[in-house]
């Protein structure tokens, strides 16, 4: 069977030579860069090498890259880190309605802990406001935390107007760039940010693997690990080698072919979304128009779930996701999708087509020869059809919004 991956925010295959040479320091290179023996020093010049390349392909000092076990590892350390050493000064923080969870349930977490937390709204292109950020601020914000570009609706943010705006007030500024490294320009100094987040897996690196990026002279200190003094008593734990100089590679391929490969996918995206929208009946695009990864086209389909079309696609050998990838599984529309204003019944007919390296127009080809079918006959089947009758009669009294009805 075709098999089409369309599922690259989830995650991504490894280069072939990134995984190749990894391979390498699992078994030659085996040292802990830590020893002072020639294996050691071997390993650690090699993590001090990948360390400039990831710094370099964001614009930052190799002193001031942490390398970590991921993308909500770095969120975490970022988040937690700024509140607890800077709780003294204040002890509100502020993010938006539209992060990862990994940012989300961070801050969530410290508001247990007698911070005080803004969760700003989003408009129904799921983008951050300047003036609400604005007038969000107090005398007592220690954090800001807003993500570069949405994993779920491919939004990007104005970070460098808000993160100007923490400037003016001394208060530092974390984005997850997660999403973003790879597919748009991420400069920490251009964006004038204090703490961003990446993350291996994302941009054909390896999973369990990423960095937090902490400009010099940053008030924070690393607060969630006890242990060794690794990455300067910045991440206590032996250094995930062969990660981190898979980490490095992607960083440097991603620097390298970001313009090209994001015009072309541009173009794909482009072309998937004017068909979508031309040949199927009753869809919206979620997310901005045009503020948007390069890679990213997301939808609400009326009166279909996303589950389903999910598992027809993928019975045609296309891999899609309805959401993120973290609560792809959970009963509950997403919480960026409700936090637009997409009301829940038609939240539950997301669906999340991510672009990568390997896709070509004939991939859109044939998503365009299998989605019309998969949708018209799904509809036919869907209670949730207002033009299906029947299916209307015969639909669950007790729910007053139909799609929740699962019974
Ligand atoms: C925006 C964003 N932040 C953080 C993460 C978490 O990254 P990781 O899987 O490396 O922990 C993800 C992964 O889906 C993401 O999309």
């Amino acid at each position: 069977m075709r098999r089409v991956y369309f599922d690259h925010s989830a995650t991504t295959p490894v280069r072939r030579e990134i995984a190749e040479e990894i391979q390498k320091f699992m078994t030659d290179y085996f040292g802990n860069p830590t020893s002072l023996h020639y294996f050691g020093r071997q390993v650690r010049k090699a993590v001090e090498e990948a360390r400039e390349k990831v710094a370099s392909s964001i614009g930052a000092q190799p002193g001031e890259i942490v390398f970590t076990s991921g993308g909500t590892e770095s969120d975490n350390m970022a988040i937690h880190g700024i509140a607890m050493t800077n709780k003294n000064r204040g002890n509100h923080i502020i993010t938006s309605a539209v992060e990862h969870h990994a940012v989300l349930n961070t801050v969530k977490a410290l508001g247990k802990e007698g911070f005080t937390i803004t969760i700003l709204p989003v408009d129904k292109y799921g983008m951050v406001s300047v003036d609400d950020l604005a007038n969000a601020i107090t005398n007592k914000t220690i954090l800001i935390s807003i993500m570069h570009a949405s994993n779920e609706v491919g939004t990007i943010q104005p970070i460098k107007e808000l993160a100007a705006l923490a400037r003016e007030k001394n208060i530092p500024f974390h984005t997850d760039a997660v999403q973003s490294l790879g597919k748009i320009p991420v400069d920490v100094n251009e964006l004038g940010v204090d703490l961003l987040t990446i993350s291996g897996h994302k941009i054909y690196g390896p999973k369990g693997v990423g960095a937090l990026y902490i400009r010099k002279g940053t008030r924070w200190r690393q607060t969630l690990f006890h242990g060794g003094a690794q990455e300067k008593l910045r991440r206590a734990g032996t250094e995930n080698v062969p990660g981190i100089i898979g980490l490095g590679m992607a960083c440097e391929f991603a620097m390298q072919e970001r313009e090209q490969e994001a015009r072309r996918l541009s173009g794909l995206r482009d072309r998937l979304i004017k068909e979508v929208m031309e040949k199927i009946p009753h869809v919206r695009l979620t997310g901005h128009p045009t503020m948007r990864l390069p890679n990213h086209a997301s939808f609400c389909f009326e009166f279909i779930e996303g589950e389903s079309m999910l598992l027809s696609l993928d019975m045609k050998g296309i891999a899609a996701s309805s959401g993120s990838a973290c609560t792809s599984g959970s009963l509950e529309p997403s919480h960026v999708l409700l936090s637009m204003g997409i009301p829940h019944e038609l939240a539950h007919g997301s669906i999340r087509i991510t672009l990568g390296r390997d896709n070509t127009e004939e991939d859109i080809d044939y998503f365009m020869e299998v989605m019309p079918p998969i949708v018209e006959r799904l509809r036919a089947m869907s209670p949730l059809d207002q033009e299906t009758e029947f299916a209307m009669e015969s639909s669950c009294e007790a729910c007053k919004v139909r799609s929740a009805c699962r019974r």
